[in-house]
């Protein structure tokens, strides 16, 4: 069955991403400030009010759910809460059965939580990773720490989960480490994906210092591995080749040199209930109001609905060199975990 969520465009919605909190354990530089305030607990949605929403996505043609943050581990009774989730996918019936649910997580947290997230049917999460180095780690997440993430990713593996290792791409900050990164994640049995950083909030960084395009990298690793045609895989942001040396996928996430927007099939929804239609714009549809107030199912997928009707076409970040424009939204990456 095909999503009955459809865009102006003619996009069906069947992928949504749900942020559980927006806290995190980690700083990292290109997604939160130093000081960052988190958002009141009454603010935030509580299980069963996400449950709830996501319950209607379901049951109108969402396939896949990916849970984020913030971390989406630090958020107390998460493994409850996935479990409930995943629920779906042994459902008996097409609409309002799940095909996947997955987690976008930052590691420190996995080691404790890997085999819960496999019971309740995970089979594969992203862990962002943006070096192997413990200084530049420290400095990167401002106060994580590498081993924790480390010992994370290898419990993970031993539970039965596929890893994709998400390391966003940074000049002069980590671009002499991605041979590195891709034969450990050879070693360990993971794909890698790098991103190309994304203006979103003020983070107390210049995004134009550190802006890569991903097309250059990917001419240099050509130069030392042998890059295989795009294997058929998930629709989804990340244009992937194999590596023929490791036989593990590389991912490339361009959505500032090379956007995706005309195949986009997601939505995002905050964890205060707020319905993203595209990451790149500032527009919301503020879906916790319409729940608190007494709001039926009927009126939050009529809000549902009317959002589809205004999402955008495409994003509009923009980082241009030197001294030009940068231009994005001014909430943090972590309102809608990506
Ligand atoms: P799949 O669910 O397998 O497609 O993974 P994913 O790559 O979407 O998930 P992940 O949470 O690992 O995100 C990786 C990067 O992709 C992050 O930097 C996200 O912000 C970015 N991303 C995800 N969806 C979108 C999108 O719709 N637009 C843009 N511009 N970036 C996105
Ligand atoms: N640009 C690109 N990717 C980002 N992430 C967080 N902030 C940004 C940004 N500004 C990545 C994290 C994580 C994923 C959800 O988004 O590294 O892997
Ligand atoms: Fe936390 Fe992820 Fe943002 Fe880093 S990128 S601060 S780990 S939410």
């Amino acid at each position: 069955m095909q999503s009955s969520f459809i865009d102006s465009y003619g996009r069906h919605i069947s992928y949504l991403r749900v942020s559980v909190t927006d806290r995190c354990d980690m700083r990292c530089v290109y997604c939160m400030a130093e000081d960052m305030v988190f958002l009141p607990r009454q603010d935030v949605l509580d299980f069963d009010e996400m449950e709830r929403l996501c319950a209607i996505f379901i049951n109108r043609g969402v396939k896949r759910i990916r849970l984020t943050g913030g971390e989406p581990l630090v958020r107390r009774g998460i493994d409850g809460f996935i479990g409930r989730i995943g629920r779906w996918l042994w459902s008996e019936h097409a609409p309002g059965r799940l095909d996947e649910l997955t987690l976008t997580t930052n590691g420190s947290q996995l080691s404790t939580h890997a085999s819960a997230l496999a019971e309740a049917g995970i089979r594969r999460i992203n862990v962002s990773l943006d070096t192997l180095r413990d200084d530049r780690f420290e400095k990167i997440t401002r106060r994580g720490r590498l081993d924790q993430t480390l010992r994370g990713v290898g419990v993970a593996r031993k539970a039965g989960l596929a890893v994709r290792i998400n390391t966003v791409a940074m000049a002069g900050v980590n671009d002499d480490e991605f041979d590195d990164l891709i034969r450990w994640c050879g070693e360990i049995g993971a794909d890698l994906c790098l991103i190309e950083t994304m203006p979103m909030g003020e983070t107390g960084e210049d995004r134009r210092e550190h802006y890569l395009p991903l097309s250059d990298v990917r001419r240099d690793i050509e130069r030392r591995w042998t890059l295989e045609g795009q294997p058929a895989g998930v629709a989804g942001p990340a244009r992937y080749v194999r590596i023929a040396e490791t036989g593990r996928r590389l991912g490339f996430i361009t959505p500032m040199s090379h956007n995706f927007c005309d195949t986009c099939n997601r939505v995002r929804l905050s964890c205060t209930g707020q319905l993203y239609t595209c990451l790149g714009s500032e527009g919301a549809t503020d879906l916790r109001g319409i729940m608190r107030a007494g709001g039926s199912d009927e009126d939050i997928l009529a809000a549902i609905n009317d959002a589809l009707t205004h999402k955008p076409m495409r994003h509009d970040f923009l980082i241009s060199g030197g001294n030009g424009a940068v231009q994005g939204p001014a909430r943090h990456m972590s309102v809608t975990g990506g």
